[in-house]
């Protein structure tokens, strides 16, 4: 089995995206170590927006999606040029962008700049460290050398704790403990050196084989479905689906009959904290997509806190894509087409 054989898979993951996978409960402790430094003490906000794109917007969903349950102060996540219009003074943006070099963000920034909204930036370097520096702004300064999304630990601790700093506390220190425990406890299941008879990445990586794979969550997982179905896309070069219940009822499960169905493989992030109205959802759709779609698989969040379920179904996600990239003999770690896409933007007119 080529995914047991950790000799064939170093030739094929040439950069060593393993190493980097399997050092993520670390990396996140090294991101919750990294705290802002406020020049004077914050006001709370009334609106906060996280501006971030791609791999830096990741952590700034899971921080959005827990606060829903969590805080009274409205959490945007801004994937875009600008800011939204109901960004004014009392805001706080947190600007994430691993390289520091996403147009998008540095927009975001420019906009907050002018509108005199208080900005904290979280990055490795690039334009907007110099924009921070420049500025004066808040900045959590990253260490460099990874690919954005491969940062996640570094990327949603410092935000989470910006937040914090300024009166907003998404998730509760004991969660965050939580958290770190919940994926050490996984790692040993998840990395190469675990067999795929037990390791649940593997397994799911195997099911989905050459199907296209539509994964699908409920209001808290759905968070992770979209990060799976990014992680997909970017590690394994695999087209990939993302919906969230109950929406999905109103729409795409229409889509799951007839041949076509055939080429897909739903699978469906479970969370014991889910509604029973969720979980009966859950039910009736695995009955009716199961006769019709190339397979269906189901997975369970650990953890008792909503961000430990959350990071632990990304983690997961993480390796289901990186052994998908294994079987597709791709290299999971480049990404030349985004690479070759921004650096022909930044010089066509
Ligand atoms: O994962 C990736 O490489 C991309 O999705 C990037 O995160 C995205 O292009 C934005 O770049 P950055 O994260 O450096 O701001």
């Amino acid at each position: 089995m080529m995914l047991d054989d950790v000799q064939a898979l170093a030739r094929v993951d040439a950069h060593d995206t393993r190493r980097v996978l399997a050092e993520f409960a670390a990396q996140c402790r090294q991101g919750r170590a990294l705290s802002v430094t406020l020049a004077k003490r914050a006001a709370r906000p009334r609106l906060v927006v996280l501006a971030g794109m791609g791999g830096s917007a990741a952590g700034a969903d899971l921080v959005a999606t827990c606060g829903l349950s969590s805080v009274d102060v409205p959490i945007l996540v801004h994937r875009g040029y600008g800011l939204p219009a109901a960004a004014g003074r009392d805001a706080l943006v947190v600007a994430s962008s691993y390289s520091g070099d996403t147009v998008e963000v540095i927009s975001a920034v420019e906009t907050a700049l002018a509108r005199r909204i208080p900005v904290v930036a979280i990055t490795s370097g690039g334009a907007l460290g110099t924009l921070a520096k420049r500025h004066g702004l808040a900045c959590v300064a990253l260490p460099s050398g990874l690919m954005p999304r491969m940062a996640l630990g570094l990327l949603v601790f410092p935000a989470l704790n910006a937040l914090a700093a300024h009166g907003v506390a998404v998730a509760a220190e004991a969660d965050l403990d939580e958290a770190l425990a919940v994926v050490s406890a996984q790692a040993a299941d998840l990395t190469p050196e675990a067999g795929s008879d037990r390791n649940e990445a593997k397994q799911l990586a195997l099911a989905i084989g050459p199907r296209l794979p539509a994964v699908y969550g409920g209001p808290l997982t759905g968070t992770a479905a979209y990060r799976w179905k990014t992680d997909l896309e970017e590690n394994a070069k695999l087209l990939a689906v993302a919906g969230t219940m109950p929406e999905m009822n109103h729409n795409e499960i229409e889509v799951w009959q007839g041949p076509a169905a055939r080429t897909l493989h739903a699978v469906l992030l479970r969370d014991r904290g889910e509604e029973p109205e969720i979980a009966r959802r859950f039910a009736l759709v695995r009955e009716l997509l199961t006769p019709a779609a190339g397979g269906v698989s189901e997975v369970w969040a650990h953890g008792t806190s909503r961000f430990a379920r959350l990071l632990s179904l990304v983690h997961l996600g993480q390796w289901v894509s990186y052994y998908a990239a294994i079987l597709r003999d791709t290299d999971p770690w480049p990404v030349p087409v985004l690479m070759s896409f921004k650096q022909r933007l930044s010089t066509s007119p």
